[in-house]
């Protein structure tokens, strides 16, 4: 039955758990964290704070040992809408140089658990670039993707030149960078930028849903898997290869290793610990 009392404690809970955050708000379903960007009146623009409050969140997702997957998400009709123009538009190089601009965001691309952009709307420059710092990208139907900084007289700055063209290949990432032109979601899929696109309204839903199959499985697997597959960017395919080879050999040492091979041969569900 609705109790009043109830609502209001549970609501107040809920505004103590997030009254650190400004521009972010956190939850928790079972073992997925779900952060959403929510600055509605800059259209998520990327702000120093709401970066920072991004890293913060990310850093205690890795931390807590209940979080087993993440879900960054934005607003329904844009996800970021790129770095605050108004913010960076009094920067100099000097002030870039000594605060070293940017190098917090890279922050994002090293969160260690699975980490799934859940995009509806736009998701341009900095925007962009988050979402391709994540692990998969879910994307709404009618969302779209570019990296429009080229028209402010610049280009990005936190990954976009590297990602992109990893993600959906040179012409592609120099059309997009170089006209600022915006892609469809179905274009995005196309390019292999995306991994699905589903309904706008389902978009938060099937993120959540792919994280707690990932959540399902064994944490420290998970994580091990998610280093090995970001090693395929950093090195040859035979110091890739050693590096899994290794990585493989270690998971022998967990206890998830044994139940999860011993739980197919007794034909029953795993249990894992995490551990
Ligand atoms: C600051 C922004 C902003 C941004 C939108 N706003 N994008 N403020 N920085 N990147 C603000 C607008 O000024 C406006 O504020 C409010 O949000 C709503 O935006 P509108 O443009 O009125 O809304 P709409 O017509 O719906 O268009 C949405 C939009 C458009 C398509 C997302 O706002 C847009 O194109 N934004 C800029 C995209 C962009 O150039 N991104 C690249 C940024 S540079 P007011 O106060 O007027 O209501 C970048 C570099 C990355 O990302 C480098 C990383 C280090």
């Amino acid at each position: 039955m609705f109790s009043l009392s109830r609502f209001i404690k549970a609501k107040s809970a809920w505004r103590n758990f997030n009254t650190k955050y400004q521009f972010i708000d956190v939850k928790k379903e079972e073992k997925v964290s779900i952060i959403t960007m929510n600055r509605p009146k800059a259209s998520n623009a990327l702000c120093d704070r709401l970066i920072h409050e991004i890293v913060t969140q990310l850093k205690k997702c890795d931390r807590n040992p209940e979080t087993n997957a993440i879900v960054l998400t934005g607003l329904h009709k844009v996800f970021a809408a790129g770095a605050d123009v108004k913010e960076m538009e009094p920067r100099t190089f000097q002030g870039n140089f000594s605060t070293n601009f940017s190098s917090e965001w890279d922050e994002i691309a090293k969160t260690r658990k699975p980490l799934i952009a859940a995009v509806n709307g736009f998701a341009l420059g900095g925007g962009c670039e988050i979402a391709m710092m994540c692990d998969i990208i879910i994307a709404g139907e009618n969302s779209k993707f570019g990296h429009p900084e080229i028209k402010l007289g610049t280009f990005s700055g936190a990954g976009g030149t590297q990602r992109l063209t990893r993600a959906v290949g040179k012409a592609k990432a120099m059309e997009m960078l170089l006209t600022g032109e915006l892609i469809s979601a179905r274009e995005a899929w196309q390019s292999g930028l995306v991994s699905r696109i589903v309904p706008d309204h389902d978009v938060v839903d099937i993120a959540i849903k792919i994280a707690a199959k990932i959540a399902a499985n064994s944490q420290p697997m998970a994580m091990m898997a998610k280093e090995c597959i970001n090693q395929a960017y950093e090195s040859t395919l035979q110091e890739g290869l050693e590096f899994e080879r290794r990585m493989f050999q270690s998971t022998f040492a967990f206890y998830d290793r044994e139940e999860g091979m011993k739980s197919f041969i007794n034909k029953r569900d795993p249990e894992f610990k995490d551990a």
